[in-house]
């Protein structure tokens, strides 16, 4: 077993083998992920909606944050871990976004950190790189600008909004970003952004130009049932087969069918 790194992904898109990321919150899951082949686990922020039930990623804390990352990494042996940086942990400052970032590295065995955004983040993304922190950026629907975007909505449709999200790409990349996630854009930007590239693309919502692809573990396995994106496909409904497991358990302790004779210490 290799263990995935930057490099080993640089490689990958080399070599054309498409990447893969799924997000990841729990030891359990990671350890399933890691076990499962995934290249890249990414401790998202989307937390804050799928596992904390907020509405949005904007409350979600650097506690948050490092207390799930902590947990995931004791899962994975193989996987690249990715660790998100909550809103305003790399806004405010080029030292508070050095300093956030150094703690996913160091307090929560993450392996690089994760950043939404394009111009106004590249004195942090090159700080960070040249301290040897790793970065992935992300552009296109940035789910920390929701308000300012107006929601969840497909971006670069324009001829500028997506000469935008090209020339922020390409920046990322110049100060040091090693990967980029592209969310909710048109396939054909996603396609030549990725060609343009010399660092990986990973999308989401971006059409299969890209040179991966990550989906929200929850939306992957049907656990997530508020609001399900056109860009997801579902492999299994977990949540049907877990309401159906409680349900069968709240039936048997009710008529005693549970705990039967195999079950107890004689
Ligand atoms: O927070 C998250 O899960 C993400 C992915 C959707 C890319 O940013």
């Amino acid at each position: 077993m290799t263990a995935v790194t930057t490099l080993g992904l640089l490689e990958m898109k080399a070599r054309g083998e498409k990447i893969t990321m799924v997000t990841a919150y729990d030891w359990a899951t990671a350890k399933l992920l890691d076990e499962s082949g995934i290249d890249i686990l990414l401790v998202g922020d989307s937390l804050g909606m799928v596992m904390l039930g907020l509405d949005n990623t904007l409350a979600v804390t650097m506690a948050d944050m490092l207390h799930h990352c902590r947990a995931v990494s004791r899962g994975a042996k193989r996987a690249f871990l990715v660790g998100d940086m909550p809103f305003m942990s790399y806004q405010v400052s080029v030292e508070q976004a050095l300093a956030n970032a150094g703690r996913f590295l160091q307090e929560s065995g993450m392996h690089a950190v994760k950043v939404e955004g394009g111009r106004e983040i590249l004195p942090a993304v090159e700080k960070m790189t040249a301290n040897g922190i790793p970065v992935m950026g992300h552009l296109g629907l940035t789910p920390q600008h929701m308000h300012q975007l107006g929601g969840f909505k497909v971006q670069g449709r324009t001829q500028d909004a997506a000469q935008n999200i090209r020339e922020s790409a390409l920046a990322l990349q110049d100060n040091g970003a090693f990967a980029l996630v592209l969310e909710c854009v048109p396939q054909t930007l996603a396609e030549s952004i990725s060609r343009e590239l010399t660092i990986p693309t990973i999308g989401i919502g971006a059409g299969p130009g890209c040179n991966g692809q990550v989906l929200v573990f929850h939306d992957l396995v049907g656990l997530y049932d508020r609001f399900t994106p056109k860009f997801v496909k579902q492999y299994a409904q977990i949540g049907t087969v877990m309401r159906d497991a409680v349900q069968n358990y709240v039936r048997d302790v009710k008529d005693g069918s549970f705990p039967g004779p195999e079950h107890v210490f004689k």
